[in-house]
């Protein structure tokens, strides 16, 4: 049986890939990464998923990662990317160019499902949550393991404005901020979502978390423990492989731990149970 799945993660400056071996979260083969292409539109970073999907020579299904809400496999929301993507059923354009089967999701979601299973999440209980400090913030909440998906704790309001705007990684460096004034304005922005959800474990990822010792000990007024993300850059890639796992059981027996939808996929547990909840309606 596959225990490998191709996991690819869109962001903003590189398109990622790699297969991961699914039982300890390593690539099996050097990742490959391809530019963004500049505007970010559907259509050509649907070509560069297929360049991709051609250099591993992969002929099954593949995980990638948006950064935005994804329902259904559409794009419902596009704040660091083209607008073009909204409304889009993304998982099914990339599907037809690259021609094979993908399951779509959050990239922060991918992120977050990732270090649960392998790196600084794993093996925790309770509410768990998992932030990626980038060009934007995005976020992965967890109940006991299980991801709530989409949730978008990158813009609450902090100051009138969206946290992403004052407390992501780029916000740092476009402000020119040092260490320590950041980590004020990240404190504020902690406090504030701890007040909300109340997390046993903030885990925090993002190229920035390599930097941590600069300002997480300078973090103050959260209770939660905090702490680095491990996985870092690859974190996305290795829940998008994940991610097509779960909705693909009979080929990588995988367990399916949260909603993933396959364009094109014929079966998986969720749509299954989709299928007979919609027939039970339709008996009613
Ligand atoms: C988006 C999130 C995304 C995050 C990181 C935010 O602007 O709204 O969906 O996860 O950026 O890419």
């Amino acid at each position: 049986m596959a225990r490998e799945m191709l996991g690819i993660d869109i962001g903003g400056s590189g398109i990622k890939g790699a297969p991961v071996d699914l039982s300890d979260g390593s690539f099996t083969r050097d990742r490959f990464r391809i530019a963004t292409p500049h505007p970010a539109r559907p259509k050509p970073v649907a070509k560069v998923l297929a360049r991709i999907v051609e250099h591993f020579g992969w002929d099954g299904p593949v995980g990638v990662t948006y950064p935005g809400v994804v329902i259904d496999g559409v794009a419902m929301s596009a704040a660091n990317v083209s607008r073009r993507w909204l409304g889009v059923d993304a998982a099914s354009l990339l599907a037809d160019v690259t021609g094979r089967e993908i399951t779509l999701l959050n990239d922060a979601d991918a992120a977050g499902v990732a270090e649960l299973r392998f790196g600084a999440g794993r093996d925790r209980r309770g509410t768990v949550v998992l932030l990626t400090l980038g060009t934007g913030i995005g976020s992965a909440l967890f109940t006991d393991g299980v991801l709530v998906p989409n949730t978008e704790f990158g813009h609450l309001q902090i100051d009138g404005k969206d946290a992403e705007v004052r407390a992501s990684a780029k916000a740092r460096t476009e402000d020119n901020l040092g260490w320590s004034t950041w980590a004020k304005r990240l404190s504020a922005y902690l406090a504030h979502l701890e007040a909300l959800i109340s997390p046993s474990l903030i885990i925090v990822g993002g190229g920035v978390s390599r930097k941590s010792e600069h300002f997480l000990p300078r973090i103050t007024g959260v209770r939660a423990e905090i702490v680095p993300a491990q996985l870092v850059n690859n974190a996305g890639i290795v829940g998008a492989a994940m991610a097509a796992a779960a909705a693909h059981p009979a080929q990588t027996a995988e367990p399916a731990p949260y909603a993933v939808r396959a364009a094109g996929a014929t079966g998986g547990p969720q749509r299954e149970r989709g299928t007979a909840e919609a027939a039970r309606r339709n008996a009613r």
